[in-house]
C-alpha cells in the first residue's frame, strides 16, 4: 500500500516537481490545484500515482470537495505539502489593501484550511506529515516584497505552533525555505514590480531593485532541490523542523542570525543595488 500525499499548487514550478518526484519515489499523490488542464498533463507523467485534484485553496467548499474525492478513492492522507502560494510586490505605502488580503487568503489562510480539512485523518491514524513550503523570504525580508514577507514569516509561526501542538498525535511538521528557484513564480514578481517603476517616490528605487531582482530567479537552481527537501520532511525518521533549499543557501540565514540588523541592511543594500543608486543620486543633488 503506497503512502498518499496531497501537494497544493501541484500545476506549476516547485508543486509540480513534487508531485512527479514523489510519484516515483512510490508515492500516491493527489496534486491539487485551480488549472485542472495542467494537472491533467501532470498525471501522464506519474506512472498512474497522479491523480489531479481542482482545488482552489482559498474556498472551503473546493478544499471539501477535493477532501470528499481522497476519501471516495479509499485513501487515507500521510502527507500534507501546503505549497500552493503567491505574491505581490511593491511598496507598502502604494500596494492596495486587496493585494494584501488576497495574498495572505491563499499562504496563510488558505494553508491553514487545507491543513484543518487533513488533522482528523492524520490524528485518527496516529501517524502523518505536513510539509509547509515557507521561504528565506519568510526571515529575510527584501525592500517592497512586505506582504510575501509577512505571508511567510506567518508561515514560520503557525508552523511552530502546529509541530508543538500535535506532538502527542504522531503528526511531524516541517517548513522547507526555498531560496529564489527557477519557477515562473519570479517573473510574476518582476511584472508586479515593474507597475511602480515610474511612480513617485519610489519609482527608482524600484527600478534599480527590479534590475537585481529580475536577474536571480533565471539563474536559480531548478525545483528539484525543494522536492528533495520535501522527500526528507516525508520519510525521514525524524524529519527537521526547517529545511533550506538549496542547502547551501543556509549561510544567508546564518548570516541574518549572527550579524547586527544595522549590518545585515547594508550587505542587502549593497548586493541588490540599492545603496549604489541612492549615493549615486545623492551626488548629482
Ligand atoms: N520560486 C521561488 O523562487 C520560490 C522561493 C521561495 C518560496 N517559494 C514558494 O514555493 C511555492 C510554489 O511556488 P512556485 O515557485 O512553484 O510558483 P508557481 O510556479 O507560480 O506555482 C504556484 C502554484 O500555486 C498554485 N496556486 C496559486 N494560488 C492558488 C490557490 N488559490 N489555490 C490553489 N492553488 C493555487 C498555482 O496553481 P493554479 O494557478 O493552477 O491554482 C501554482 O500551481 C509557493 O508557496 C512560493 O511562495 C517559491
Amino acid at each position: 500500500m503506497y503512502n498518499s500525499v496531497l501537494i497544493t499548487g501541484a500545476s506549476s514550478g516547485i508543486g509540480e516537481e513534487c508531485a512527479v518526484y514523489l510519484a516515483h519515489k512510490g508515492f500516491r499523490v493527489f496534486a491539487a490545484a485551480r488549472r485542472i488542464d495542467k494537472l491533467k498533463d501532470l498525471a501522464a507523467l506519474g506512472s498512474g500515482r497522479i491523480t489531479p485534484l481542482p482545488m482552489d485553496v482559498t474556498d472551503e467548499a473546493s478544499i471539501a470537495a477535493a477532501f470528499k474525492t481522497i476519501a471516495d478513492e479509499g485513501a487515507t492522507l500521510y502527507g500534507l505539502v501546503n505549497n500552493a502560494g503567491a505574491s505581490s510586490m511593491g511598496p507598502l505605502e502604494k500596494l492596495p489593501a486587496e493585494e494584501w488580503r488576497a495574498v495572505f487568503e491563499t499562504n496563510v489562510f488558505g494553508l491553514a484550511a487545507v491543513t484543518r480539512a487533513a488533522l482528523p485523518q492524520m490524528r485518527a491514524a496516529g501517524r502523518g506529515r505536513i510539509v509547509n513550503i515557507g521561504s528565506l523570504t519568510g526571515r529575510i525580508a527584501s525592500p517592497f516584497q512586505g506582504v510575501y514577507a509577512a505571508s511567510k514569516h506567518a508561515v514560520e509561526g503557525l508552523s511552530d505552533s502546529l509541530r508543538r501542538e500535535l506532538v502527542p498525535y504522531g503528526v511531524k511538521v516541517s517548513v522547507v525555505r526555498p531560496g529564489a528557484i527557477n519557477t515562473p513564480f519570479g517573473a510574476h514578481e518582476a511584472e508586479m514590480l515593474a507597475r511602480y517603476e515610474t511612480d513617485a517616490p519610489y519609482g527608482d528605487q524600484v527600478k534599480t531593485f527590479k534590475a537585481w531582482f529580475e536577474r536571480q530567479h533565471p539563474a536559480a537552481p531548478g525545483p528539484s532541490v525543494v522536492a528533495e527537501a520535501v522527500h526528507h520532511a516525508l520519510t525521514a525518521e525524524r524529519p527537521k523542523s526547517r529545511y533550506v533549499a538549496p542547502p547551501k543557501m543556509a549561510y544567508a540565514l546564518a548570516l541574518r542570525n549572527l550579524l547586527p540588523t544595522s549590518l545585515t541592511d547594508r550587505i542587502l543594500e549593497r548586493v541588490n543595488g540599492l545603496d549604489a543608486a541612492r549615493k549615486k543620486a545623492e551626488g548629482l543633488r
